[in-house]
């Protein structure tokens, strides 16, 4: 097949590019700023040269969007919602004009947004979505804003020959070097992996293996569109995420954070806490109810493979 990954130059894109072109498909990716051959440059807002990549291809897997790991500023936030609904948008555009449109596309959208809660699981179908939660700061509701924009850019799309497929994924997780495992792997050695804020909040998380059968198993499924969601059934709650990386990593102690420290942590990093003290637990509903199984579906199974690979050198995550 031939696949057109926008914004595949980051850390999901290069998980996705080498699996898919080691199974031997024609993987092109657009990017602002194109490396090699393989890459085609768009702006991410407007239509362009690059759609005749999309004309004629198989599937579109687009990933753009401004990195959430920075400050909440309102600037950010502002790229954060336009890299997103620009993108979505402009495919969808350059899907419409196409002579021979992709079977399918799937665009990235986000785990975040559901609601933060400890109770129960969100799934697609009894899920909650975020953003009228009680006792959490306001601006997260602005991270729920920016997926259902995301979503509703791609619902829009008039694509009646392109099956439509949102990845409401959850982290991640590969052994690549700067991608979020390695991040918090080198923390956990520093013996900062700890409980944050008491550890309440559920982690969920793919294992990068799992993230790429999902892929796979969707683009293969045409009775599948719409929002999916793209989580092991392994979620759990973020002391005993930790503790169990900790363990991998043969490191005996965590320094637990306080809300206040993870607020210094998270602005020494250049982050945001929301990513820390959000409360993620999603259960991929659709894939098991459609057939998936997960290869690594527990955390303590996935964190060892990841840790084992990691040790062996890891590539670089972009
Ligand atoms: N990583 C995860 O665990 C995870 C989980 C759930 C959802 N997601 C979402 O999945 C997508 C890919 O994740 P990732 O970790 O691979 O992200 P990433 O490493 O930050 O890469 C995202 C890509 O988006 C492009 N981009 C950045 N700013 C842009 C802008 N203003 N306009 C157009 N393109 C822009 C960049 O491509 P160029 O600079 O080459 O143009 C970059 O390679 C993101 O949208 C992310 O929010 C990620």
């Amino acid at each position: 097949m031939k696949i057109v990954i926008p914004g595949g130059t980051g850390q999901v894109g290069a998980i996705l590019d080498r699996a898919l072109t080691a199974q031997g498909h024609e993987v092109v990716v657009l990017t602002r700023s194109p490396r090699g051959a393989r890459q085609v440059h768009w702006d991410g807002a407007t239509l362009g040269d690059w759609a005749r990549q999309i004309d004629g291809s198989d599937v579109v897997i687009n990933l753009a969007g401004r990195s959430v790991s920075c400050r909440y500023t309102p600037e950010n936030l502002d790229v954060m919602m336009r890299s997103r609904v620009d993108s979505a948008r402009v495919v969808g555009e350059a899907i419409a004009k196409a002579v021979r449109p992709p079977r399918v596309w799937m665009q990235m959208s986000t785990a975040t947004i559901y609601a933060h809660r400890f109770d129960a699981a969100n799934d697609e179908d009894g899920g909650v979505l975020g953003g009228g939660e009680d006792g959490v700061p306001g601006y997260w509701s602005y991270s729920v804003r920016i997926a259902r924009n995301w979503e509703a850019a791609q619902e829009r799309a008039v694509t009646p020959h392109t099956r439509k497929v949102a990845l409401r994924s959850a982290l991640v997780l590969s052994p690549d070097r700067g991608g979020v495992f390695d991040v918090l792997s080198w923390l956990a050695r520093l013996g900062l992996g700890g409980p944050v804020a008491g550890g309440r909040q559920y982690v969920s998380w793919i294992h990068d293996r799992d993230f790429v059968r999902a892929v796979c198993f969707l683009i293969d499924r045409d009775d599948l569109a719409g929002a999916v969601n793209l989580a092991a059934p392994g979620a759990l709650p973020q002391r005993e995420f930790m503790r169990a990386l900790r363990s991998a990593w043969r490191m005996p102690v965590g320094l637990p954070a306080t809300r206040s420290m993870a607020e210094v942590g998270a602005f020494v990093l250049r982050s945001d806490t929301e990513l820390l003290l959000k409360s993620r637990r999603v259960a991929p509903g659709r894939l098991c109810a459609a057939g998936f199984t997960f290869d690594l579906p527990q955390w303590r199974d996935a964190v060892g493979d990841l840790a084992l690979r990691r040790r062996r050198g890891g590539r670089p995550a972009r």
